[in-house]
């Protein structure tokens, strides 16, 4: 019986399913198509008797209605789904983005600079390539000193004739504090960090360029006790304020006398260990007073002037302070050994 068809058919639609648009598509044709079975119960309604016809007529077109659109209802929700896949959410935060930092030989210089500028120390600067006179001779280097030699200087210009015309890549910045002197009559209160080179093989604990910070006072009355002091008020603000200091005799043609300067073992704290090969110190700069030679070379009255000097490595210095092991790491620009000075600023 046609009417039990139609509601057989009804209560199908009604319960009408697809799990994507090939299914849905099959379900169309099953239905509704040429040869589908809503189409095929048209073709039994013509054999109808006149009276059914009204009311059969009327609940085939409702269930041809109703499977257009349950079908077309189906659709819209694919339709949907498919545009809510391919939407971009402006709302959405982005990734985070990757952020640099600054290198740890740029934070140590920095905490070391602004350690002097609190006692007062100018920054001054200078070039990397320098004539004999600025690296060596005003600083009472003798024309055979050994650190003129190819060994440890690089140099731009060679005359073997006469070792005061040469141009060379400065091996320390006591260059500018030469340069300072040269234009500035005392008080004279400046540090002067910069790159220096010096002609060594590159292994995990020389190179042949590094970063030095090196500090000058000139100014009447100035003793040794204070370049003590001032040195030990650094160690400490860099160390620690538990942080001792010992300076020990050395030589450095441009400070008369001179010392070398050893602080308190940061790993044990003087008791002695591997790091400090068990003496307590390690060394971490070199200082003196201006010796009046180099003084008088500059134009500054040695008779009434007397001044210190001093002058560290920033690559020593940070490895103290972060125990880098090979010194080549600071030069490789590895990021992965960069990111971990993160927390460092
Ligand atoms: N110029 C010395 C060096 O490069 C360091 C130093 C500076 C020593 C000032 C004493 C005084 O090794």
């Amino acid at each position: 019986m046609l009417i039990e068809k139609i509601e057989a058919l009804k209560a199908q639609l009604n319960d009408l399913h697809a799990s994507n648009e090939e299914m849905l598509e099959e379900l169309r044709i099953k239905y509704l198509s040429k040869k589908g079975e809503i189409t095929a119960l048209f073709n039994d309604f013509r054999t109808v008797a006149p009276e059914q016809k009204r009311e059969l007529g009327q609940r085939l077109n409702e269930l041809k209605t109703l499977a257009t659109e349950k079908i077309s209802a189906l659709r819209e929700t694919f339709k949907a789904a498919a545009k809510e896949k391919n939407k971009i959410d402006i709302t959405r935060p982005s990734l985070p983005g990757y952020l640099g930092t600054r290198h740890p030989i740029s934070v140590v210089r920095k905490q070391i600079i602004d350690i002097f500028s609190r006692l007062g120390f100018v920054l001054a600067d200078g070039p990397e390539v320098e004539d004999d006179w600025h690296v060596f001779s005003a600083l009472n280097f003798a024309a055979d000193h050994p650190a003129r030699d190819m060994q440890d200087t690089f140099f731009i210009e060679k005359n073997d004739e006469d070792v005061t015309r040469n141009i060379v890549l400065r091996s320390h910045t006591s260059s500018v504090q030469v340069r300072t002197m040269d234009h500035q009559q005392p008080p004279i209160r400046i540090i002067c960090p910069g790159r220096v080179y010096r002609n060594e093989a590159i292994t995990a604990r020389a190179h042949c360029f590094f970063h030095q910070i090196e500090g000058l006072y000139i100014d009447k009355n100035v003793t040794f006790a204070d370049l003590r002091q001032v040195l030990l008020y650094f160690a400490q603000q860099l160390f620690g304020p538990d942080t001792k200091i010992r300076l020990r005799p050395s030589y450095f043609p441009f400070t008369e006398p001179s010392a070398e300067m050893d602080v308190s073992c940061m790993l044990c704290g003087g008791k002695g260990c591997s790091f400090c090969k068990n003496t307590g110190w390690v060394e971490i700069l070199g200082c003196g007073m201006v010796d009046p030679a180099v003084l008088e070379a500059s134009g500054i009255d040695s008779s009434v002037y007397t001044g210190y000097a001093f002058g560290l490595g920033v690559e020593r210095i940070t490895n103290l302070k972060y125990m880098v092991k090979d010194l080549r790491m600071f030069s490789e620009n590895d990021v992965r050994f960069l990111d971990e000075f993160t927390a460092a600023h």
